[in-house]
């Protein structure tokens, strides 16, 4: 056992009487949720050390030993084998205090014109900063998926609504594209966000500053840092792109409860449009028939918790004063659940999307119910010569009297739609067909498979390049 075990609570330091009361140390501590940012601690430590050195504050020797030292305990952190002690409060505090021991005053150098503040603040954007990339990455997997399954049915017909309610027919490949949109658009907010985590905290020291001749340029450009943060107080002390990557991670949820919505809608036998694979449902303990979507149900609620890891964070920095203040101990775990949620919910919608079975003719046939194409009988008065509101009420008509009759408007003979407008010819039961419906709808945005597959095209470059 190290010393580091071995030992009874001692006061803070020198200047303290007495040690914190054991409750107040587990109140207070922050390693065991902490320590999550071990490997950044270390690499920021590492460039720290080297700069240090570079300027003549540490000496080779020391430098040497800092870098030894580290390289051990990162394998003991990797290997589980590091004895993490809330006795030493935080991952900064626990590292430091085991660099000593492994290498003894080179370890004490290391904390030179630097603070656990500035620390602190370069650990979470370390950290933010790979989870962006790795959100990034799993947002482009799932985009990737919903653009095959896109491209498969760029002709397959669906009712699109409006209400709830049948408005006009869409294609399935059109409705998915739809969601390419929006994830496309959570990954340029979070590309955004990324040049504002992107800075350098360190040099800040506590608050002020420090009075040693440090170059913070040099420690920004070795952990691949855009920029320093140019004011100290506010570098140590401002979690406002903490809270800008959680109100991203809130919008891509929300997206992701809306297609978690349509997938459980679409799944209900009721509806029938789409199956999805079993390992991504579960049954009942009671009721043997049912197979029920728990994974897109699940993601619908833990939209939930990523909402309220904002609102915690919002609320965590609200009226708090300059500089620093222990509150922002208590970023971590919100941060933490944010991503954990958002990474697991993505990596296992990419794979889900991928493996949906696709129902094409029960889709075609509550597109053929409902009077989808009502809009493009009016559409086809227009053309005629018709005004638009003469050719809305008169296909209004039609519709309440093929509704009466139970029949839809193309169950009409055009002898009988011409009852309602004398315009009607024979080429009317091309604009009734759903084909005709959405091949008409042939422009940027529109639901023309011609179109869908431009779209899909234009995405896949994206992607690539
Ligand atoms: N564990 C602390 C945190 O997460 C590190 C900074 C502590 N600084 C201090 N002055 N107590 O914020």
């Amino acid at each position: 056992m190290t010393d580091q075990f071995a030992k009874k609570s001692e006061a803070w330091s020198a200047r303290f009487s007495e040690p914190v009361s054991e409750l107040v140390k587990r109140y207070t501590a922050s390693v065991d949720f902490d320590q999550r940012l071990a490997l950044f601690d270390i690499e920021g430590s590492l460039a720290h050390a080297a700069m240090l050195q570079a300027v003549g504050i540490l000496s080779e020797q020391d430098l040497e030993s800092i870098r030894q030292g580290m390289a051990r305990i990162r394998t003991e952190i990797e290997g589980g084998e590091f004895r993490w002690s809330i006795d030493l409060e935080d991952v900064h505090l626990n590292i430091e205090k085991r660099l000593t021991e492994l290498v003894g005053d080179a370890g004490k150098r290391l904390h030179t014109a630097r603070s656990r503040n500035d620390q602190v603040a370069t650990d979470i954007r370390l950290w933010m900063r790979s989870t962006i990339d790795e959100i990034r990455a799993l947002l482009r997997a799932l985009r990737i998926s919903l653009l095959d399954v896109a491209e498969t049915n760029a002709a397959t017909v669906m009712p699109g609504f409006t209400h709830l309610q049948v408005a006009q027919p869409v294609t399935f490949g059109h409705h998915l594209l739809a969601y390419v949109e929006m994830f496309t658009r959570d990954d340029e907010r979070l590309a955004d966000c990324r040049r504002r985590v992107n800075r350098l905290p360190l040099g800040a020291a506590a608050l002020a500053g420090t009075s040693y001749p440090i170059d913070r340029e040099q420690v920004a450009r070795a952990l691949g840092f855009e920029g320093v943060c140019t004011n100290s107080l506010d570098a140590v002390s401002d979690r406002d792109f903490a809270i800008e990557f959680t109100a991203c991670a809130s919008v891509l949820m929300m997206h992701v409860s809306r297609l978690s919505e349509e997938l459980v809608t679409w799944m209900s036998p009721r509806v029938g449009f789409i199956d999805l694979p079993d390992r991504f449902c579960t049954g009942s303990s009671i009721m043997p028939q049912k197979k029920n979507p728990d994974v897109p149900e699940l993601a619908r609620g833990k939209t939930g918790r990523v909402y309220g890891s904002l609102i915690s964070l919002l609320t965590l920095m609200k009226a708090q004063p300059l500089a620093y203040n222990k509150d922002n101990q208590e970023d971590k775990e919100p941060l933490f659940d944010t991503a954990d949620t958002v990474t697991e919910t993505l990596r296992i919608f990419a794979d889900m999307i991928a493996g949906i079975q696709v129902k094409p003719e029960r889709m075609r046939a509550a597109a053929a119910e409902g009077f989808s194409t009502a809009t493009d009988l009016a559409d086809y008065l227009v053309r005629k010569g018709l005004p638009f509101r003469d050719a809305h009420e008169a296909v209004a008509l039609a519709v309440r009297q093929a509704a009466a009759r139970g029949i839809d408007l193309s169950d009409l003979s055009v002898d009988e739609l011409r009852a309602f407008s004398p315009l009607v010819g024979d080429d009317v039961s091309q604009a009734l067909s759903l084909e005709g419906s959405i091949n008409a709808r042939n422009h940027v945005g529109g639901t023309a498979p011609a179109q869908v597959r431009e779209a899909i095209r234009r995405h896949r470059a994206a992607l690539a390049g």
